[in-house]
């Protein structure tokens, strides 16, 4: 029987890239995933294409009042939620002088306020059942910062301290958090990098080569499945060695 038979996952931002495969792979492992993402027919099309439920589900994460609705619908559909992966995340880069109020403001909502409600509303529930897990899509910049990415940077990096600080709250009752931090990763969000760039950045990955949203999605499996019951707070690089 497939390690995640009968439970239930929610992520975050799946309806293409990292997300996408993390539901393919959790699905795999025999979860019943719901698609979240800004767009419910995209969502929908996406949990079709993995074989799942007809439909997903429409959430901006970074709308507390939306979440709720989500969460309630998924608990409806689907049941209580024993996984939620918050991957949905945004980038809006530029040099610190001219990062307008708004780009900052806007990845801090979406990548860091997003996860909070999340995990504050799904929390109560996985308590009461003494089990779950939590997984924190971060990135390394989150532990290194990044030129051009002050928001980026300090929203990972406070998606990294609320990984260990919920982790901690939520240890006595069985509930396990854990944070993924993705390096360099072929999706639309790398897409854009110009050339110059991309060979930059491969030059520093002594693995070589760009990571696949298959190599983000395999950890999260694990830090899902049985094998990862005695690992907590957490933050587990994948980035083909590129910060060590
Ligand atoms: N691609 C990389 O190299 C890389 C590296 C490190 C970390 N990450 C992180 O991995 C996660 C996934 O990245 P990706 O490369 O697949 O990005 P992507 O842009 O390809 O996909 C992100 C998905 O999130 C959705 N989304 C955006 N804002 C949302 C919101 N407010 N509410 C709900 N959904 C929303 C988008 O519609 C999209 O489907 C992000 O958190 C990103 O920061 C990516």
């Amino acid at each position: 029987m497939p390690e995640l038979d009968g439970r239930v996952a929610i992520v975050t931002g799946s309806a293409r890239g990292i997300g996408l495969e993390i539901a393919r792979e959790l699905t795999d492992a025999g979860a019943s995933v719901a698609i979240v993402d800004l767009d419910e027919a995209e969502a929908a099309r996406a949990s079709t294409g993995l074989g799942g439920a007809e439909r997903g589900y429409a959430c901006n994460v970074s709308d507390p009042e939306a979440c709720e609705r989500m969460l309630a619908e998924v608990e409806e559909d689907l049941g209580s939620p024993y996984i939620l992966v918050n991957n949905a995340g945004i980038t809006r880069d530029n040099l610190l002088l001219r990062l307008g109020d708004d780009d900052w403001r806007r990845v801090l909502d979406v990548n860091l306020s997003g996860a909070f409600y999340l995990t504050r509303r799904v929390a109560r529930g996985m308590m009461k059942r003494r089990e779950g897990r939590i997984i924190n899509i971060a990135s390394v910049v989150g532990l290194t910062g990044n030129r051009g990415q002050a928001n980026y940077a300090a929203s990972k990096a406070g998606l990294i301290g609320l990984t260990k600080s919920v982790a901690q709250e939520l240890a006595s009752r069985g509930v396990l958090v854990n944070a993924v931090a993705p390096g360099f990763i072929q999706t639309e969000m790398t897409a854009a990098l110009g050339e110059e760039t991309r060979s930059a950045l491969l030059d520093r990955i002594p693995l070589g080569r760009m990571g696949t949203p298959a190599d983000v999605a395999g950890v999260v499996r694990f830090l899902a499945g049985p094998l990862a019951s005695y690992v907590t707070g957490q933050v587990i690089v994948v980035d083909g060695g590129m910060v060590m």
